[in-house]
């Protein structure tokens, strides 16, 4: 693998090299977020079980579809930008700051909970990566906010299982996976009781 820190060759057309690097470096992180993602996604609708499972199970396979896009387009951006995409397994579990998804086999309303607690991750640092664009590249920041799009929409699709009639979010104030799925069990247990 070529050294990282050398500057591209060559660049996109009015961007200088150094510019066309801090993008490639920004889009390398969302490129991991995005892989991580669509893997954990199938996984979810691997794992599924219980009543909701079918709805679940079929609710998920578009945004696996519609994330693996994502991760072609950034991919595609940062060669663009004279840059080299990462995209193997190993390197993507070094160079990231999280840890894998927390739950194997669970309910429905459990992988809701915890996938509440992935795209609240996901989008905010999504957000960020958009805003640090803005100023640099139109057409990068452009890409991203396309993504925010479906990924703020999906995000919508887990929520709207996780919520009250009364508009609450069952997943409130938790901050790890397992605490959101823990919250959303609870709050299903507390309806149908
Ligand atoms: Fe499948």
């Amino acid at each position: 693998m070529a050294d990282r820190k050398k500057l591209p060759r060559y660049t996109v057309p009015s961007l200088t090299r150094e510019a066309g690097d801090k993008l490639a470096t920004i889009l390398q992180e969302r490129l991991n977020s995005l892989t991580d993602l669509h893997l954990t996604l199938k996984h979810v609708h691997w794992n599924v079980v219980g009543p909701h499972f079918i709805a679940v199970h079929e609710m998920i396979d578009p945004q696996v579809d519609a994330v693996r896009a994502m991760t072609d387009a950034l991919a595609e951006r940062i060669a663009t930008l004279g840059g080299e995409p990462v995209g193997t397994p190993g390197a993507l579990v070094k160079a990231r700051a999280w840890e894998d998804y927390s739950l194997g086999r669970a309910t429905a309303i459990e992988h809701l909970g915890a996938l509440d607690e992935v795209y609240e991750g996901v989008i905010t640092a999504h957000r960020k990566a958009a805003k640090d664009t803005e100023e640099l590249d139109d057409v990068t920041n452009d890409m991203l906010i396309g993504h925010l799009h479906e990924l703020e929409l999906f995000h919508w699709f887990v929520r709207a299982h996780l919520e009250s009639a009364g508009g609450d979010l069952s997943t409130a104030g938790a901050r790890t996976e397992v605490g959101a799925a823990r919250k959303a069990r609870s709050a299903e247990a507390k309806d149908a009781g």
